[in-house]
């Protein structure tokens, strides 16, 4: 395994493989189970394996969560060797963002709910960078997760208005033992919060089962009830969504693709979750 930490080396990296298959997968560092199951994905699919780590300042709307953003280097390269990634990219801010980027995407209805509308600017610093990262790297395949449900959505439009020739492979949520979605977050909860935090996925689940004898409205309620006894979480929004637009649903048979998407404070830490109904 190759560290590459400019564009310039980067390139001359993957000319070695002579145009063969490109997976990549792009990362904010801090690597947990989850990202290095879109490595290992990629590994086996590909010839060779581009990961990034960098922590993106454009996509990060609240300055406090930047700065408190973990970042271990050292550890990353490890858990990536271990997993076969071939070439690790970790630029500096000042390349990739050598003046300003004053790109501003237009993704229409798919922006304007949920994470788009309670992290005003994220999902435009995401292409920003997301952009950037394959112009650089070129990939054949890149490797995202369905944790962050929207961001793939949001990504396949990307490509799309940009022509970016690219296949977006989304991959399953990788959980910790309590069920609680792994997140480099998840460092920053107290032990205690972290065991509470578990409720989160316990609750997505069992409203799934709920979801025979309710209505929409009644489950959205019922999950929301689930965390109001404790002062430690705070909801922003539980939301059941057609899973290709988006945008709520309001009865089962409006889909048969359907999503739970939850966002919820756990102490000061903002967690984010999904289910398929
Ligand atoms: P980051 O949060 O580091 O996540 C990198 C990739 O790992 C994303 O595609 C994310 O969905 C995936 N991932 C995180 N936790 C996961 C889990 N528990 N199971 C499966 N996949 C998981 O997402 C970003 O970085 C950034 O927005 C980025 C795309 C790198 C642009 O800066």
């Amino acid at each position: 395994m190759i560290v590459v930490e400019t564009i310039k080396s980067l390139k001359q990296e993957l000319e070695k493989y002579n145009s063969k298959n490109v997976g990549f997968v792009p990362t904010m560092g801090a690597l947990h189970d989850g990202h290095i199951s879109l490595v290992k994905r990629s590994v086996e699919e590909n010839d060779v394996t581009v990961v990034s780590v960098f922590v993106n300042p454009t996509q990060f709307n609240d300055k406090a969560d930047l700065e408190r953003y973990p970042r271990t280097e050292e550890a990353d390269k490890k858990l990536l060797e271990a997993a076969g990634c071939d070439i690790v990219f970790m630029p500096q801010v000042e390349e990739m963002y050598p003046e300003e980027d004053t790109r501003v995407f237009n993704f229409g209805s798919i922006e304007t709910v949920m994470e788009g509308k309670y992290r005003p600017g994220h999902f435009n610093g995401v292409a920003q960078i997301v952009s950037k990262l394959f112009y650089a790297v070129e990939p054949t395949r890149s490797y995202f997760g369905e944790k962050d449900f929207q961001q793939v959505a949001i990504i396949r439009d990307m490509v799309k208005q940009l022509n970016i020739p690219v296949e977006i492979i989304a991959c399953p949520i990788i959980r910790e033992e309590s069920g609680l979605a792994r997140s480099s977050r998840n460092e920053l909860l107290s032990a205690e919060e972290r065991k509470k935090a578990a409720l989160i996925s316990q609750v997505l689940s069992k409203s799934v089962n709920f979801a025979k004898d309710m209505s929409v409205e009644e489950v959205k309620n019922w999950v929301n009830d689930q965390f109001k006894s404790d002062d430690t979480f705070k909801m922003d929004y539980y939301d059941i969504v057609d899973g290709n637009s988006l945008q709520s649903v309001s009865s089962w048979d409006e889909s048969d693709y359907i999503v739970g998407c939850i966002a919820i404070y756990c102490g000061k830490i903002r967690l984010i979750d999904n289910i398929h109904y």
